[in-house]
């Protein structure tokens, strides 16, 4: 079903692609991401294409474009943003440099409210635009369907062919009815219902029966997260639980009593694990490595050594085991998947000898269309227990990107005076330590500042850390120090290496803080929240862990959850109960420009 009437999303870089393609899915309709730079017979196979936004100019020398006579295609056309402005500007029409950048809410309103896709909408509506440049003339044949106060041309369609062009991104909640936007383009398509969970495991099934053929079959790593779980389960409904052979490699990263649990987990839906203990070896060789990508690469590796010497011991051939992996939608893409995501970061899925296995058809990864909102789906319906459905996602290379081993750095010397949202109680320091971010679309590696505890207003924190990251550039992330409402000392640099030790104290603090998130009820309220241990303290000889909590759908985009002061006071008092803990932060950054984990 998924094959014949699917849309496309065609990436033009950021992180827009990803989102609409969830959200037409969630609409019912199969989507699929696809670069600018296929040949023309690539997009024939779609029952219509959305072109994203992306960070471009279309007047760049070097911007993205599309293959000659894209815009002939017969299906429909949606442009957002940039790919609006692409479309205009291939048409004949002309695009500058706004004289007003717009960057926010606007009021979108509806000239023509029978066009195919203003059906529903309201004649006055909120839409979120973020853009630098603007359409100015509309190529021949084209009208407006909507405009807004700093944007004649919002909303134009075709008078006779189905080729729209929005100026606003309606894929964020922020468009209030973008979404009725996005359904009414699903039905002008003819794509709905042609994607659901169910549609999905039946076909899944089929596809990996004659993927596997009788006579091989597969071996899987279970990393204990939802995703590796539920492909474990997929795999073993699809081929039987005989020809599916899940271990869990213990890397000795892993959560405090998560291999007991997953282990418990399993087995009330009947299956077994082998588990593995290579923790001596993670611990041997990341020890004092701190570079993000070379610990990633590091896992990968030893993750594939250790399947490489459990096959062996097993006796697991390879001419008849194929490996499985839990791969999901977003992983592939944030690791350079397509032309225009710049590679954030690897990861440990898609490390070299992976990708040259991937080429030989030796990789079996059964829900690596699926986001993650999905994955979840499909393991309600294998059965999976809800607990553990609704677990926080978890990274597969685990506490190794929550432990930050870098060496103390100097931390530059920057003018905090000019902040227009700096009040007189603020303090504003500087840790000695980088860590990952994203900013405009490219991974950044930066400095992190440090506020004191000087107001309990939300607002007043996050408009102060907003200023900083969006003005100054050797700071990708801000945190503010729970009660501590004046600096009155100097951070002490302690160095963290992973190993046991260190990793038993993450352990012991991210449990604390877990078990507080289910006993204060606002497990479900938060997406997921690293807790990252750093190699900064108030005294010699300690640590510092920062709380990282975060509200997001998909993971491309986070916003830092604003939780209840009372249940943060209980979270830091427990935890600096801990005897090598003497400070606690809470990352005020939103993604971008700070990515969920630190690396
Ligand atoms: P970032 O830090 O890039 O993370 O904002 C986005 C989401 O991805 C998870 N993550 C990973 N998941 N293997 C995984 O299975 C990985 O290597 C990996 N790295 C990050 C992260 O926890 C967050 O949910």
């Amino acid at each position: 079903m998924k094959s014949d009437k699917k849309i496309a999303v065609v990436d033009f870089g950021g992180q827009y692609a990803h989102l609409i393609a969830s959200r037409i899915r969630r609409l019912g309709a199969y989507t699929e991401i696809l670069s600018n730079e296929e040949p023309l017979s690539n997009y024939e196979s779609y029952v219509g294409i959305i072109l994203s936004g992306g960070p471009s100019s279309v007047y760049d020398p070097g911007a993205p474009l599309l293959p000659n006579g894209f815009f002939d295609l017969s299906v429909p056309i949606l442009g957002i943003c940039y790919g609006h402005q692409l479309m205009m500007k291939s048409l004949g029409g002309e695009v500058v440099s706004a004289k007003t950048k717009e960057y926010g809410p606007a009021i979108l309103e509806i000239e023509n409210p029978k066009s195919d896709l203003s059906r529903s909408l309201s004649l006055k509506t909120k839409v979120w635009m973020s853009h630098g440049d603007e359409v100015v003339r509309l190529p021949k044949d084209f009208a407006v369907v909507a405009k807004s106060d700093n944007c004649e041309y919002a909303f134009v369609s075709h008078t006779s062919r189905k080729l729209f062009g929005i100026q606003f991104h309606p894929e964020v909640t922020h468009s209030e009815e973008g979404e009725i936007l996005l359904k009414n383009f699903v039905e002008l398509c003819g794509a709905s219902g042609t994607w659901s969970i169910s549609h999905f495991l039946e076909e899944q099934i089929q596809s990996l029966q004659k993927k596997v053929p009788t006579g091989k079959n597969v071996f899987l790593l279970v990393s204990g997260g939802v995703d590796s779980s539920v492909a474990y389960l997929l795999l073993a409904k699809a081929l039987g639980k005989d020809r599916v052979k899940g271990l869990l490699v213990d890397t000795g990263f892993m959560r405090k009593n998560e291999v007991k649990d997953l282990m418990d987990n399993l087995h009330q839906v009947g299956f077994d694990l082998t588990i593995w203990d290579e923790s001596a070896v993670f611990y041997k060789h990341l020890g004092s490595e701190f570079e993000p990508e070379k610990k990633r690469r590091i896992v990968g590796d030893l993750f594939l050594e250790a399947q490489g010497k459990a096959t062996t011991s097993l006796g697991l051939d390879a001419e008849h085991w194929l490996l499985g992996q839990g791969t999901i939608y977003p992983d592939t893409i944030e690791s350079g998947g397509t032309k225009h995501s710049h590679k954030i970061k690897t990861h440990h899925n898609r490390v070299p000898q992976i990708e040259a296995l991937i080429r030989e058809g030796k990789i079996v990864e059964p829900i690596a269309d699926l986001y993650k909102d999905e994955v979840r789906e499909l393991g309600r319906v294998l059965g999976l227990p809800e607990r553990w459905i609704e677990r926080h996602p978890f990274p597969g290379p685990g506490l190794v990107v929550r432990m930050i081993a870098s060496p103390k750095t100097n931390p530059p010397k920057i003018d905090f005076a000019n902040l227009t949202t700096k009040s007189l109680k603020s303090e504003i320091q500087i840790l000695p330590i980088l860590s990952v971010g994203v900013q405009g679309d490219q991974r950044s590696y930066a400095h992190c500042a440090v506020l004191n505890d000087f107001t309990d207003d939300w607002k007043e924190l996050d408009q102060l850390s907003v200023e900083i990251t969006n003005t100054k550039k050797e700071i990708n992330r801000v945190v503010f120090a729970p009660g501590i409402t004046h600096f009155d000392r100097e951070f002490c640099y302690t160095k963290l290496t992973l190993d046991k030790e260190h990793s038993d104290i993450l352990r012991d603090a991210d449990a604390i803080v877990n078990q507080i998130l289910y006993d204060e009820k606002i497990h479900k309220d938060i997406w997921q929240m690293p807790v990252v241990l750093v190699p900064v303290g108030l005294r010699e000889n300690s640590y510092g862990v920062v709380l990282r909590p975060v509200e997001s759908t998909e993971a491309m985009t986070a916003n830092f959850y604003q939780m209840h002061r009372n249940i943060l006071a209980r979270i830091t008092k427990e935890l600096l109960e801990l005897p090598t803990i003497s400070l606690v932060m809470y990352d005020l950054t939103h993604k971008p420009p700070g990515t969920i984990e630190w690396e």
